[in-house]
């Protein structure tokens, strides 16, 4: 099976009211642990890669990583640029066969932000790339010697309105939504707090797929919730890391 865009599986999700899982990969193996679990459960997957990710493993080796798993494996697979930071990276990818890229301005004015999307998508849709938008902030985890603690990125909630007028200015196929998620693994003892409500609210005001990033470790029954209430895109990065690394240290010490 060939890479397949994301328009098909969201309309899928959107109106099966489900979320298609999106799971940043950087080697070999956390591509093959991901791909194979999700063809156990016969389940389409987007593999999402950062920047930081393509620096380290390099842009062509990822792609063929990910065309090797859609050999291996009878799934719908996606291949998606997570954050993308400006009109540049986003271009690269899509000309470097990406299938949908994300392109993330929240840390520009409102106004900035969708234009820089509106610029990204100008060159994406004619090529069948979706794009993925982000509206508000996504808190952070910092972790110091092991420990680990709330990071100074201060969560900006999405507001309903703003998410009505970006989403009708810029034609974006999936919007990123901040509701109380952070990146990376909570400190130990924390509990996240997700603005149920609010994505409600959100929901109700646009038509297109919801994106929650932040998702490791969240309590499932948030997931759910989130899942039921209109998300159709859950981001997963840290939890993958942690299990490969915990299985890593473990295997080398024996
Ligand atoms: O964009 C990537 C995700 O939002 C992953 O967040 O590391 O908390 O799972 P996470
Ligand atoms: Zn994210």
């Amino acid at each position: 099976m060939a890479l397949v865009t994301t328009t098909e599986m969201f309309k899928k999700a959107y109106e099966g009211g489900y979320a298609i899982g999106a799971f940043n990969v950087n080697n070999m193996e956390i591509v093959q642990g991901i791909t194979e679990a999700c063809a156990e459960n016969k389940a389409p997957v987007i593999l999402q890669v950062s920047a930081g990710a393509r620096k380290y493993a390099n842009h062509t080796y990822l792609v063929k990583l990910v065309e090797a798993a859609l050999i291996e494996n009878d799934i719908p697979i996606a291949l998606h640029l997570d954050h993308g930071a400006d009109f540049e990276i986003c271009k690269s990818c899509i000309d470097g066969g990406f299938t949908s890229v994300m392109i993330d301005a929240s840390s520009e004015s409102f106004e900035d932000n969708i234009k820089i999307t509106k610029e990204v998508i100008k060159v994406a849709h004619p090529l069948g790339v979706s794009v993925e938008a982000e509206l508000g902030t996504i808190g952070d985890i910092k972790e110091d010697s092991g420990n680990r603690e709330i990071g100074s990125k201060e969560i900006i909630f999405t507001k309903p309105e703003d998410a009505k007028k970006f989403v009708e200015e810029t034609g974006c196929d999936t919007l990123a939504i901040a509701i109380g998620t952070a990146h990376g693994i909570y400190p130990k003892d924390f509990v996240p707090h997700l603005e149920q409500e609010l994505l409600t609210e959100i929901k109700n005001t646009v038509s297109i797929p919801l994106v929650l990033h932040g998702g490791s470790a969240n309590p499932d029954s948030e997931i759910a919730e989130a899942v039921k209430r209109g998300v159709n895109k859950i981001n997963i990065s840290s939890d993958i890391k942690d299990a490969f690394y915990q299985q890593l240290r473990k295997t080398l010490g024996n």
